[in-house]
């Protein structure tokens, strides 16, 4: 099967990433399989326009020259509404939507009778989300960097270096949620030599991070007096719990705060879960900090967006297996054969055929077979 790939270029505000590398592009052509690139749509991630026509793909000037070509549009972030009318009837759409969160999206893609395939809600049979953890682990790993740049003076920190030197002490590093994001936060922050705290309320997690962490980090169960107790002498949080379907818990309270000494960072990952700290607002890369109580908070909801060039190589890393397997076999085929790919689908042709986008919005369900 001969499929006609898409890769527009991201058009909403500070979003540096694209949904193919060259590395990608050539994959598909290799296989047969036309990659259509919308002009400098991998610019803004390191990669020029030659580096797709080497790889076998072609140029396109516009997003509606790449919408018109493809059956098959790849994306990283969901389409705003300047796009909306460029997708076509029966076009697969194969990117994050996250469609709970904007019924104006939602009714926009039934309208179109696209075919929409959601990165958030790919599923495997152990319940991982495999194209939410690349961005967990990027996010987790910026954590312990911002955490650490937070803590020089200039930003408001304490002047305090995560290792220390001779002779000095080490940064306190608390970590509360050891899932992807604080697995990740824990191995570069112990890296940096700081003295490391995992809490996390899976004794399970517990007892595995307990193997694997290097000797700088110690795990904790995650309680209100234990966390208590720890924020007194921290000297950076992360925040990196969740709850899944549910808003994240505030471990940190506003009173907690004003126990922590000045120049502590909390770095909230959770933001984009309502955050994990009670004093947190979402903030942007543009403006990622603010302070409250002499306490540095950085609270960027789309953390990986920092690092386009890693973010767009680990993203593509993931979906590739399943761009593949929809551009071999076509999208039905693909969700026959495939459980992960089929738990992706969200709205086909004007129906929604997932049950928690259809609660959302109190929509029809149709279920999908
Ligand atoms: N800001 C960003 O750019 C960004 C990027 C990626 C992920 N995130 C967010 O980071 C958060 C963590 O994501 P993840 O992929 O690591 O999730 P995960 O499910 O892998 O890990 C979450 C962990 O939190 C633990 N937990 C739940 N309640 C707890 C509590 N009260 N105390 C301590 N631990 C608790 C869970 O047991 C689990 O181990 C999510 O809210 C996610 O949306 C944000």
């Amino acid at each position: 099967m001969n499929t006609k790939i898409g890769i527009p270029k991201e058009i909403k505000i500070s979003e540096n990433r694209v949904a193919l590398t060259p590395a990608g592009a050539y994959e598909l052509t290799n296989r047969k399989h036309e990659v259509f690139v919308e002009k400098s749509a991998g610019i803004g991630s390191g990669f020029s326009d030659e580096e797709y026509i080497k790889a076998g793909a072609k140029i396109l000037s516009t997003a509606k020259e790449v919408y018109d070509i493809a059956d098959l549009i790849v994306k990283v972030k969901e389409p705003l509404e300047s796009e909306y009318s460029l997708i076509r009837e029966n076009q697969v759409v194969f990117t994050y939507f996250h469609f709970a969160s904007s019924p104006t999206l939602t009714q926009a893609m039934i309208k179109t009778n696209a075919v929409c395939i959601a990165y958030e809600t790919v599923e495997k049979a152990d319940h991982s989300l495999p194209l939410l953890v690349p961005m967990s682990e990027v996010a987790g790993r910026l954590s312990a960097q911002e955490g650490a740049y937070m803590l020089e003076k200039k930003h408001g920190g304490k002047g305090l270096l995560m290792g220390g030197v001779a002779g000095t002490k080490k940064a306190s590093v608390v970590i509360l949620g050891g899932g992807v994001v604080g697995t990740q936060a824990a191995i570069i922050s112990s890296g940096l030599g700081a003295n490391v705290t995992v809490l996390d309320r899976n004794l399970t997690r517990l007892r595995y991070l307990n193997e694997i962490m290097p000797p700088n980090v110690t795990t904790m169960y995650s309680d209100t007096y234990t966390i208590k107790e720890l924020s007194k002498t921290a000297d950076v949080i992360i925040g990196s719990v969740l709850v899944v379907g549910d808003r994240a818990p505030q471990l940190i309270t506003k009173d907690m705060l004003k126990e922590m000494r000045p120049g502590s960072v909390l770095v909230d990952v959770a933001i984009d879960q309502g955050g994990c700290f009670e004093t947190s607002q979402p903030t942007t890369h543009e403006k990622p900090t603010f302070i409250i109580d002499g306490i540095v908070h950085y609270c960027v909801a789309n953390m990986p967006g920092a690092v386009p060039t890693t973010s767009t190589i680990a993203l593509t890393n993931a979906t590739l297996p399943y761009v593949l397997k929809i551009a071999d076999t076509g999208w039905e085929k693909a969700c026959q054969n495939n459980s992960d790919l089929k738990n992706g689908l969200n709205i086909i042709k004007g129906s929604v055929v997932h049950q928690a986008v259809a609660n959302a919005f109190k929509l029809p369900y149709t279920q999908y077979k």
